[in-house]
């Protein structure tokens, strides 16, 4: 059983997909792990650290893999180092990329989309968008108080009294609700917004202040899965009235809404923004699927009449060490139940609910029922 660890294609990608930690259970488990130089380095980890811990370094790491470990999806280049029937797994953002897969098929690669790992008891440690969207909503209170020209939390000095800032958090899942979280450890008067009623109890024990429109459709707004649906467009355009009174009176609005498989949602307009004083951030960590907000840009910050509007791509990567400590952590638990303990060799259960979740490809085709190419 031979696992290879692959340096990122993507320059802009500084995780990697697996830690000496998770190395060294690999090698328990019977696995020879390969890792390609310089994997680690973006992420704090040293080729020397992955070689102590049991590991080789080899350029062609994935020539002869059983298991290709990538925080990205492969591209053509990475497909052709693969042998046929390797299982490739990696975060594959496949919605709208029907090319891609196409390619991984026609590869001959067993890929695994991390992101597609039901969200049940079973998995929770293999829940790649947990693991990293709180890690994102975190920084996206950094990178705005970053950004913000007035100090966090109220201070009372000798010269007078600087208030507290204002921080509105639109779409509380993961990410928004260690948004929360965070903005409040940093003094903060904290507010949040979502589609899904569920939401409501957890905003107000973080200690904010939950704001939405709270009509029929908003007590439906939520999916068997636990994900918010898209919304109708009366629905839309009594949230934009609400939310548009709300922002003026916010110092920072930090957005994470997002609906699986469709483009995010629009839920800041340009009026909007031109609304808020100067001197106000927006972190967008929506951006790379269309963005909250009208106008950011994935990887600026771009200014509308003083108004800063930060479009935070991959957050969780700008804390490379811990996303892909926890990123390796739950590739180890994922490859795990794939392992035959007792023979130490990989013996994957192709019926297995967590396999028929997230494969895409297997044996030259695209399987996933939910990614299957439309009919001609
Ligand atoms: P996500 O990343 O898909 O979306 C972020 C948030 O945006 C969601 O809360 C969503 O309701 C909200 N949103 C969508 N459209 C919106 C709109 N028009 N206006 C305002 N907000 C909008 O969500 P994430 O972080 O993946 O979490 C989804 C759910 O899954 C949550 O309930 C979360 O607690 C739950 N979850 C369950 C787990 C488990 O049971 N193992 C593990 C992790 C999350």
């Amino acid at each position: 059983m031979k696992i290879a660890v692959q340096k990122e294609t993507d320059p802009a990608e500084p995780r990697v997909a697996a830690t000496p930690e998770t190395v060294k259970k690999f090698i328990a488990l019977g696995a020879t792990v390969a890792v390609e130089p310089g994997a680690g380095v973006k992420s704090g980890v040293p080729d020397g650290e992955f070689e102590a811990a049991g590991a080789s370094l080899s350029a062609d790491a994935a020539g002869d893999a059983d298991i290709v470990l990538r925080v990205k999806r492969p591209d053509a280049g990475d497909l052709g180092k693969y042998k046929p029937g390797a299982l490739v797994i990696a975060i594959m953002d496949p919605y709208g990329n029907d090319a891609a897969l196409k390619a991984m098929a026609g590869a001959n690669v067993a890929s695994f989309a991390m992101e597609l790992m039901p969200r049940i008891t079973r998995a929770q440690s293999m829940d790649v968008l947990s693991s990293q969207a709180n890690l994102a909503g975190y920084r996206a209170v950094i990178d705005g108080s970053s950004e913000y020209c007035r100090a966090l939390p109220m201070m009372m000095t000798a010269a007078g009294t600087v208030p507290a800032a204002k921080i509105f958090v639109m779409g509380v899942g993961v990410a928004g609700l260690q948004a929360i979280a965070t903005a409040r450890r940093m003094g903060g008067i904290v507010t949040a917004t979502d589609v899904r009623p569920a939401v409501k109890e957890q905003v107000q024990s973080l200690g904010a202040k939950f704001i939405a429109v709270e009509d029929e459709e908003f007590k439906q707004a939520e999916t068997a899965g636990g994900y918010a649906k898209e919304m109708s467009k009366e629905y839309q355009a009594k949230q934009a009235a609400l939310v548009a009174d709300h922002i003026k009176k916010q110092d920072i609005v930090i957005t994470t809404a997002l609906i699986p498989g469709r483009p995010a949602p629009r839920l800041v307009s340009r009026e909007m923004v031109a609304s808020m004083r100067p001197g106000s951030v927006l972190v967008d960590l929506a951006v790379e699927r269309g963005g909250n907000v009208e106008g950011a840009e994935p990887n600026k910050v771009v200014e509308i009449g003083g108004v800063k509007i930060v479009g935070l791509a991959n957050g969780a990567g700008r804390l490379a060490a811990s996303a892909s400590s926890l990123y390796a952590k739950n590739l180890l638990t994922f490859i795990e139940t794939m392992i035959d303990k007792k023979e130490k060799k990989l013996a994957v259960n192709w019926d297995d609910e967590l396999v028929k979740a997230t494969l895409l490809t297997r044996d030259g085709a695209i399987v996933h029922p939910g990614f299957q190419p439309k009919s001609a």
